[in-house]
């Protein structure tokens, strides 16, 4: 079955002023169709096809560039929509969500900065995540279309650095859109749903 670009979850003006409508316009109805598109086409004779998302993401990890660079941008920003919402972000998380970044992360204010760090340094486009890798979380940061599941591990949160996420609104203040993304627009209740389904 052919993947789709999924509606976003919220109107395009919801998430202003952090991320504009013009940005959300162009990052979704352009770039993730474009991933979705291309995938698509080149699914066709790949081996993979009627595979699940998951499943085609790793499969083409380094043995079929073109499709795997289509395909994990698709699973990227299927999940990276449903990682904002309006009136997201704050440092009260989900219980089980705090203790585990306690446990494992050294605390709220050090995650956010190595989070922050991680996208911040990513040089060029790509990715940055927190991860559930053996039972535990970490941070890290991916190049282009790359993400944690192709490293043995479930992303249970991701920002998106490529330009076209911020570069709209921010210009190449790449810093300041990860701090004002971070601290507002983070739907925390998805990402403790998806760790509960990484550590189940
Ligand atoms: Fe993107």
């Amino acid at each position: 079955m052919a993947f789709e670009l999924p509606p976003l979850p919220y109107s395009y003006d919801a998430l202003a002023p952090y991320m504009s409508a013009e940005t959300l316009e162009y990052h979704h109805d352009k770039h993730h169709q474009a991933y979705v598109t291309n995938g698509n086409k080149l699914l066709e004779g790949s081996g993979l096809e009627g595979k699940g998302l998951e499943d085609v993401v790793k499969g083409s990890f380094g043995k079929n560039q073109g499709l795997f660079n289509n395909v994990g941008q698709h699973y990227n920003h299927v999940h990276f929509w449903q990682w904002m919402k309006p009136n997201g972000g704050g440092s009260k998380l989900p219980g089980a969500l705090q203790a585990a970044i306690d446990r494992d992360l050294g605390g709220f204010d050090k995650f956010r900065a190595d989070f922050v760090n991680a996208g911040t340094t990513q040089f060029g486009s790509g990715w940055a995540w927190l991860a559930v890798k053996d039972g535990k979380l970490e941070v890290s940061k991916t190049p282009n279309g790359e993400n944690p599941l192709v490293h043995g591990a479930s992303p249970i949160l991701g920002v998106d650095v490529w330009e076209h996420s911020y570069y709209i609104d921010y210009r190449n203040a790449r810093p300041k859109y990860l701090e004002a993304w971070f601290d507002s627009l983070v739907n925390w209740d998805h990402v403790l749903e998806m760790y509960e389904a990484a550590t189940r």
